[in-house]
C-alpha cells in the first residue's frame, strides 16, 4: 500500500482510477452511518439502488418477505418507503434479517460507483477503526470516495476523508503517496479535529438536517468507533464483513 487518493465526488472518478485499488465510500451523513447502523443491528444485507423506480422494481422482484425499501430525498423517508434514512430508525427489531433496498440522495449512487473497486467498503466515523484494519490487512492502493451532495463537494464527508488518511498514517507509522483531493481533505481535518460533532453540525447538510430536527443523527454519526462493523460491497449487496469470508470481486 503506497498511494492515497481521495475524491471529493463520485463525478470525478473514471473507472480507471479503481482498478486494482480498495475503495472506501463515504457518506457520514448519514447513508454510511446508517449502514454500518443496520449492519450492526442484524440487517441481511443492504441493496443500493440508483432511482426510487429501480428500488421498487427490486422490490417486485424479491418480493415482500424480509425486504424492506429503504431512502431518502431531502432527508426525509420516501413516501411508500418503509424506513428513511435516519440511523435511529434502523432498530434491530426493525431490520433483523431483513434484506434492504437502499435509495438515498447521494450515498447510493456513491456506493454503485466505489462497487467497481477490488473491494469496497462503507465508512463513516462511527466504524473508521474497523473499515482501517480491513484496509492495513489487504495493503492495497486505497481510493476514498466522498459521496458529496448533489454532484457538489461536502464538507462533513471531505472532513471524514480526513480524518481517514490521518488514522490510515498513524497505522502505517509513514506518509503515503496522496492526490491533491487527499492532500486537501487531510488539511480540512487538520483544522476541524479538535470536535468533529462541530465541524459536521456546521455543514450545509448538518445545519440542514437540524432543520429537520436530525440533530441526533449528527450527534450518532460523529461517535467515533461507536459501530465496529466494515460494510462490504460485494456481488451488488453490502454485508457485514465477517474476516473468515473475504474474497475480491
Ligand atoms: C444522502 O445519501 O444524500 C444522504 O445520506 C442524505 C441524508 O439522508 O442525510
Amino acid at each position: 500500500m503506497n498511494k492515497i487518493d481521495l475524491y471529493f465526488t463520485p463525478a470525478e472518478v473514471q473507472d480507471s482510477d479503481l482498478a486494482d485499488k480498495l475503495v472506501i465510500v463515504i457518506d457520514v451523513l448519514r447513508a454510511s452511518t446508517t449502514a454500518a447502523v443496520a449492519l450492526a443491528n442484524g440487517a441481511r444485507e443492504i441493496i443500493p439502488v440508483a432511482s426510487i423506480d429501480a428500488a421498487g422494481e427490486l422490490k417486485q422482484k424479491l418480493g415482500k418477505e424480509h425486504v424492506l425499501l429503504c431512502g431518502e430525498r431531502d432527508g426525509i423517508k420516501i413516501e411508500g418507503f418503509d424506513l428513511g434514512n435516519s440511523p435511529a430508525e434502523y432498530e434491530p427489531k426493525a431490520v433483523k434479517d431483513k434484506a434492504l433496498i437502499f435509495c438515498s440522495t447521494n450515498g447510493s449512487k456513491a456506493m454503485l460507483k466505489g462497487g467497481q473497486g477490488v473491494f469496497c467498503l462503507v465508512g463513516g466515523l462511527v466504524n473508521l477503526s474497523e473499515v482501517l484494519r480491513f484496509a492495513v490487512r489487504e495493503q492495497k492502493d486505497t481510493a476514498i470516495i466522498c459521496s458529496g451532495s448533489g454532484g457538489k463537494f461536502s464538507f462533513e464527508d471531505a472532513v471524514t476523508g480526513g480524518k481517514y488518511i490521518a488514522e490510515l498514517e498513524k497505522k502505517l507509522g509513514r506518509e503515503l503517496d496522496k492526490n491533491d483531493g487527499a492532500r486537501a481533505a487531510l488539511q480540512l481535518f487538520r483544522r476541524e479535529e479538535t470536535d468533529l460533532y462541530a465541524a459536521l453540525r456546521s455543514s450545509f447538510h448538518g445545519k440542514y438536517l437540524v432543520t429537520l430536527g436530525f440533530e441526533a443523527d449528527i450527534r450518532a454519526s460523529a461517535q467515533l468507533d461507536s459501530v465496529p462493523v466494515v460494510p462490504l460491497f460485494t456481488g451488488g449487496r453490502i454485508v457485514r464483513h465477517q474476516p473468515e469470508t473475504v474474497t475480491a470481486q
